[in-house]
Formats: C-alpha cells, structure tokens, sequence
C-alpha cells in the first residue's frame, strides 16, 4: 500500500465498510425484504438518519442503556441537539404524526431499511452502524390479530433467508395498569439481594425494575431463574390480549417459547414483546447467541407523539446478523453465477468502433465486460481471467474491416469467427 498522507485509515470503531463483494448478500436480503413487504402490504417509508435527540430521549426511555450509553449526539453549529438514530421506530412515529399519515387507511403497514447506530462495545453480531429492515402497523386498534400479522411477517422473512432452527421468544409485559404490582413484586424478591447483584442491576433497582429481567451478568443469573413471573401479574385486558396473540400463532402452527426474561430494551413497549433466535451452529462450531429480530406492541408511544391513534406493533430484524448466520452455516443463496463475455480490441480502428459495438450488445441483453483503457491483448486476456469470464469476444484489425469479431471461449480455447451482425446471437446461442 502506498504511503498515505492521512495515519489512521480505519473506519470508525464498529463500523463496517460493505465491500463490492459482500454486496450479493446485501442484495438478497434486501429483495427478500421487498418481497415480504409487497406480500403483507407494507408501505416503504425513509425517515432521516439524524433526528433531534429528544425523540429518543422521550420515546425509548431516559434510563434505558441506549439512551444512557449509546447515542451518538452531537450539537449542530446552529445549536440543535441531534442523535444518529439508534433504531428506527421512534421516528417512523414521529413521521406518521408530523404528516399526518393517520388520515391514510388504518391500520397503516410500513416498513424501512436502513442503517442504526449505536455506541455499543463491538463484538460477533454487534456494531455501531448496523442495518435493520423493520416493520410497523400503526393506528387502527389493538387487536392481538396485529401483533400475530407482524410476527408471521418477520418469521417468514426469516425463513425466506434459509435460516434453520428458528426460535420466537415471547412474554407479554403488561400496560400501565398492571406493570406497577409486578414492578412492586420484583422488587419485594430483590429487595434482599440488592447487595449481591451487579452495579448496573443495583441501579436498575432504582430507575427501571423491569430490566433486572434481561441483566446478562453471571453473578446476577442465580437470582433470576425464580423471579415472579410478570404473565401473573396481567391485568385481565392485557391477559385477553396475551392470550389472543398466542392463539393466533397457535393457528399458524408457529410454534413459541414463553420467556418470562424477554422485557426488551426499550421503554416504549406494552404488552407483546418478542425475539426471534436461531439455534444453528455455524460450520466452525460457534453458535449465534444474538437475537436476529425483536419487536412489540407500543401503543403508549403514539401518545407520547400526540397521535389520534392509540395502537401500534413492530419489529426489526438485524440485516448483519441474518447474512452473519447465513455465511456461516454456508446457506446456499440460489444465485446462479451470471455467463460473461470479454471484449477485447487490437488496435486504432477496432477501438474506435469498440464503444458502440459494446453498446449494441448490452442493448441486445449481453452483459459486457471490458478494460477499453488497455490496448495489449495479454493485459486484456489477463483481465478477462481475473474476471472469470466465459467468453472473449476479440475484435481487431483485420475484424474491423471485415466486419467481424472472434468468439473465444475462454475455458477450452477454441474459438470462431462469426459476421458482426450474427454477434449477438452466437454469443445467445453459448450460452445456457
Ligand atoms: P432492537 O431489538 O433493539 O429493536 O433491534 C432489532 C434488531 O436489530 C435486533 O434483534 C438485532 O438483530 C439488531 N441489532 C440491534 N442492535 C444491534 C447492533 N449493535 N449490531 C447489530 N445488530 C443489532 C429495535 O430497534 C426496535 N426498534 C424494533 C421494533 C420495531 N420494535 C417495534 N418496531
């Protein structure tokens, strides 16, 4: 590499360049995301990248790790406190009650895809710009119906990427009637063990109980294999509501776990909370412990915008874990390689004529490679190899004048001279 003028050329920490050839990955599963959205009849919506901090701040939960310990905030020369979005529900939120989109048929379906970030430390599935492809039905009611709608959407989506071994998480975490006697119950089983939980569960203690649920540390794990259950606790509305999502999947025969931990990270959630994960084992060994989507209701965050409607459900999936998993169990994405053809020219004449002769076979569906810029046919042939092309279509001098072109086949050698005007289907006719 060349001496550069500039010492660190590291992307940011956490950051990842996607590189010419990740980008088949990028793009299956960005057309199985369309696909799955037409199918279900989610609507494509962008939203800015930047937001102003307190959409977050409000929305996800001021005592939340990422608002806490993850955002990336930064005040604009004119003043604004903005934050590179950490996720992207709170502004598809945001969006829908700014433009007014209640007016639209309800429930409204939307969906994104696009990059999140958050300051988290980066290892195996996690980073600090990473792509979700979310999913939102907003307005109408709350119908369970819904919650089991969004469910399927991302289960199937899921599927479509050829992941085995899924598994969907699910609890239920109640609303604001009920979440305080479960909160007051967790915290009468913690109370005497305050001294032996971590620092963060401690503080936890103090500004959001419910998270005591999904503490990772070891030493806080002993404790939480016996904590009350929160399903008990439901009110009998969000026990109807529970019970209604679960019944659906059950006629969809998408099988559940109930997982009395799964609390999600983000303030926003009432009632369904869900996770899907997967128990394959990559070809090295290694299992995935990372959630590959997760999602809930969150009707309280439409009011928190100032929305007529009062219902909401979603869910995103990680796009780099999904294509993590897919390299790594070696999921076979189907793609049959393109058939290529070269062109190669020798001399003045020839590549005078090269530019447009190249355009009438890409016009006539051909796809072309070519290094115009190199006028030896070694370097052309090399470069033709180190693209592995199929076939080299060689014009030069006495070409030109005849009105004729060579078609090479690069793998056996043997080649033909074909007229210029039977070109196109000759080179049809090779391939399969
Ligand atoms: P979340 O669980 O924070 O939910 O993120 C959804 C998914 O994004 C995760 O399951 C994971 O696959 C991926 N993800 C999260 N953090 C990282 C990271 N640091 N690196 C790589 N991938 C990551 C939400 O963001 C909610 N907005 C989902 C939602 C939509 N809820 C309702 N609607």
């Amino acid at each position: 590499m060349s001496r550069s003028k500039i010492q660190n050329l590291q992307s940011p920490k956490g950051m990842h360049d996607i590189l010419p050839q990740e980008q088949m990955w990028w793009d299956k599963v960005r057309k199985e995301v369309d696909y799955i959205a037409d199918y279900y009849n989610f609507s494509r919506i962008d939203t800015a990248i930047l937001e102003r901090a307190e959409i977050f701040e409000k929305s996800l939960g001021e005592t939340t790790d990422i608002v806490e310990k993850q955002m990336f905030v930064f005040k604009s020369r004119s003043g604004d406190r903005l934050a590179l979005r950490p996720e992207g529900t709170a502004s598809i939120v945001r969006s829908y009650v700014q433009h007014g989109l209640s007016h639209l048929g309800q429930p409204l379906k939307l969906f994104y895809i696009g990059p999140m970030f958050r300051k988290e430390q980066p290892q195996s599935g996690r980073f600090r710009q990473f792509h979700q492809a979310g999913f939102e039905i907003i307005g109408g009611d709350d119908d369970p119906v819904y919650d089991a709608q969004l469910i399927l959407a991302i289960y199937r989506l899921l599927e479509r990427f050829k992941i085995k071994n899924l598994s969907l998480h699910i609890n239920s975490i109640g609303c604001r009637n009920c979440r305080p006697v479960y909160r007051k119950k967790l915290l009468d089983y913690y109370r005497d063990l305050a001294p032996k939980l971590c620092k963060d569960c401690r503080r936890r203690m103090k500004q959001n109980p419910l998270r005591l649920l999904d503490c990772k540390n070891e030493q806080c794990q002993q404790y939480k294999a016996s904590t009350p259950m929160i399903l008990d606790s439901l009110c009998s509305n969000c026990n109807k509501h529970f019970k209604g999502v679960l019944e659906f999947l059950e006629e969809l025969k998408l099988s559940y776990q109930l997982d009395h931990h799964l609390v999600r990270g983000l303030d926003y959630y009432n009632r369904t909370a869900f996770e899907f994960f997967t128990d394959s084992v990559a070809e090295d060994g290694t299992k995935f412990d990372f959630a590959l989507a997760g999602g809930g209701r969150y009707d309280y965050l439409l009011e928190l915008f100032g929305s007529r409607q009062s219902s909401g459900v979603g869910g995103a999936v990680g796009m780099e874990r999904v294509i993590e998993v897919m390299r790594k169990t070696k999921i076979n994405l189907g793609l049959r390689s393109r058939q290529k053809v070269f062109f190669i020219h020798i001399g003045d004449v020839a590549k005078k004529k090269s530019l447009s002769l190249i355009e009438e076979l890409r016009d006539a569906g051909i796809p072309v490679l070519e290094s115009l810029g190199k006028d030896s046919l070694a370097a052309q042939l090399r470069s033709a190899n180190k693209e592995n092309a199929d076939y080299a279509l060689i014009f030069g001098q006495k070409e030109a004048f005849e009105d004729s072109i060579i078609v090479r086949d690069l793998k056996n050698g043997v080649q033909e001279t074909v007229p210029l005007r039977k070109v196109v289907n000759e080179v049809k006719k090779r391939f399969k």
